[in-house]
């Protein structure tokens, strides 16, 4: 195996919207579809549609999403031997708006997520310890996210952790445990209580985190790139231009894309590059996992856009 996400998923019923409502106003909208989404089974299925071994640990509902969800993840050929379905529980779901330019509002009504335990860890331990890498978010509660950062350590596995949704809640004894930590740039400010309008005031933000014990602190800056900040370093990768049509889940297109390149390869520069040019031709297309191009796209797309 070479990934293991333990994280989240969601059902996503993604309105395609001219303007908002008013409170009290009735408006018309032009298109809805419904997909899968969650942060952590966007990330499984970009590294899984690349190439990679992947299994989830999440956990369902016990509803009509349920089954499709299981059905999603398998269809990409991702180990769902622990994506468990929770008794009288909702399986988690993502009202998403996207305006007309491309910009997106996200609820998410987690359920069943809130049930992975940290017992869901120790439950998967054995195919967890083959695993090469560990990706995580925060869709699922905290302690959760700890044991498996934990987890990753006691077995030399390295984590990504990805701070999505941010949460001031964070405890930095265990997120300085993580191997990468990759934040977008509205995370980063809300982490930091910094501004991260210029580059320059991105990096001071990441260095803070630095200072406070991480490792390799990655940020996503959508159009404007990405950065990679260690305590020696920083280096950037530059976005490429695309015509956004839904930039639902390019985050966690970078995420999945990085964390099977870096599986592959160990180089951290070449898998962001990869990833950039993953994440950029996945909002040229409506929704999240669908959106996803293959290994043949991507390797297309950075050859005509050198
Ligand atoms: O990052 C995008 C994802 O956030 C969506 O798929 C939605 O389900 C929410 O989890
Ligand atoms: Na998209």
């Amino acid at each position: 195996m070479d990934i293991a996400v333990i994280g989240s998923n969601m059902v996503d019923l993604i309105s395609y919207i001219e303007k908002m409502p008013k409170e009290g106003e009735t408006l018309e909208a032009p298109d809805f579809e419904i997909g899968c989404g969650g942060k952590g089974a966007n990330q499984a299925v970009a590294a899984a549609k690349l190439g990679a071994d992947v299994m989830m640990v999440t956990k369902v509902g016990d509803d009509l999403f349920a089954d499709n969800t299981i059905q999603n993840l398998e269809k990409y050929g991702i180990d769902t031997e622990f994506t468990v379905k929770v008794p009288g529980t909702s399986s988690g779901v993502a009202p998403i708006f996207v305006d007309p330019d491309s910009k997106n509002r996200i609820l998410i009504i987690k359920g069943a997520n809130q049930h992975l335990a940290p017992e869901d860890v120790a439950a998967a331990a054995e195919k967890l310890k083959q695993c090469s890498l560990i990706v995580l978010q925060l869709e699922v509660p905290l302690p959760t996210v700890y044991r498996a950062i934990e987890f990753g350590n006691e077995h030399h596995i390295p984590v990504i952790l990805n701070p999505a949704p941010a949460s001031k809640e964070l405890d930095f004894e265990y997120v300085c445990k993580s191997d990468f930590f990759i934040p977008n740039e509205s995370e980063l400010e809300i982490l930091t209580d910094m501004p991260v309008e210029s580059d320059e005031q991105i990096q001071a933000a990441a260095m803070t985190l630095i200072d406070r014990g991480l490792k390799n602190v990655i940020v996503t800056m959508g159009s404007r790139g990405v950065m990679w900040v260690t305590k020696e370093d920083v280096q950037s990768v530059a976005s490429h231009t695309v015509k956004a049509l839904d930039t639902t889940g390019a985050g966690d297109a970078f995420i999945g894309c990085f964390a099977h390149y870096y599986v592959k390869s160990r180089d951290v520069l070449e898998a962001m590059k990869k990833a950039t040019a993953f994440a950029a031709l996945s909002v040229t297309k409506r929704g999240t996992q669908t959106s996803y191009p293959t290994v043949e796209e991507v390797e297309a797309f950075l050859q005509q856009d050198k």
